[in-house]
């Protein structure tokens, strides 16, 4: 089946999910944008209020940061295939809970196994404990010390951690580091792991 008729499909499933409490709150389910075909996936946390407008993520301020990353690097949306850990936007954009990202988490896998990209990047802390889980006790060391350990492999996946982009825009001093690091995630050759 080709991919995006695979995705098609899966946003029908999405769009009738109904497996936690996000789906009252919810005006559109939020599924992906980019590249189904792209070698590279970036995973993203949870629908704005502007991806849940519009049932597209990376749409609002954290977008035009990935937008200026994807620039930085010399990549565009063809080159990605771009995603959340939860489809439905929490209320107040408060973290999802850990049995809403249960709930979420078979879309998710439905997605990697559509698109098969070679490499994942993973943005913040919700994103890449849910690809690579680690025990409460690595979680409260820093999140630096984490990054600079990538990268990590799962399954015959490059997983590349990096800085969630809300975070970047709250720490405008990190932007610099940032865009380099993306630059070197978007380029990542996965021939030389
Ligand atoms: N928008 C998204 O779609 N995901 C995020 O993680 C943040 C903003």
């Amino acid at each position: 089946m080709h991919t995006n008729t695979a995705l098609a499909e899966l946003w029908e499933t999405v769009n009738e999910c109904e497996a936690c409490a996000l789906a009252t709150g919810r005006t559109n389910v939020v599924l992906g944008k980019g590249n189904p075909d792209a070698d590279i996936m970036i995973i993203g946390e949870a629908p704005g209020e502007e991806e849940d407008k519009v049932g597209i993520p990376f749409v609002g301020r954290a977008g035009k940061l990935v937008d200026k990353a994807l620039e930085y690097a010399g990549k565009s949306l063809d080159d990605v295939y771009i995603c959340n850990t939860v489809k439905c936007r929490p209320p107040n954009n408060r973290n999802p809970f850990t049995y809403e990202l249960y709930a979420c988490r078979g879309y998710l896998n439905a997605q990697i196994w559509i698109v098969q990209p070679k490499i994942l990047i993973t943005l913040g802390k919700i994103a890449t404990y849910e690809i690579i889980p680690v025990s409460p006790a690595v979680q409260k060391k820093s999140f630096i010390n984490f990054l600079k350990q990538r990268p990590y492999t799962r399954h015959n996946r490059v997983i590349l951690p990096e800085y969630h982009p809300s975070y970047i825009i709250r720490s405008p001093s990190k932007e610099e580091d940032w865009l380099n690091r993306m630059k070197e995630a978007l380029n990542y050759e996965v021939g030389t792991l």
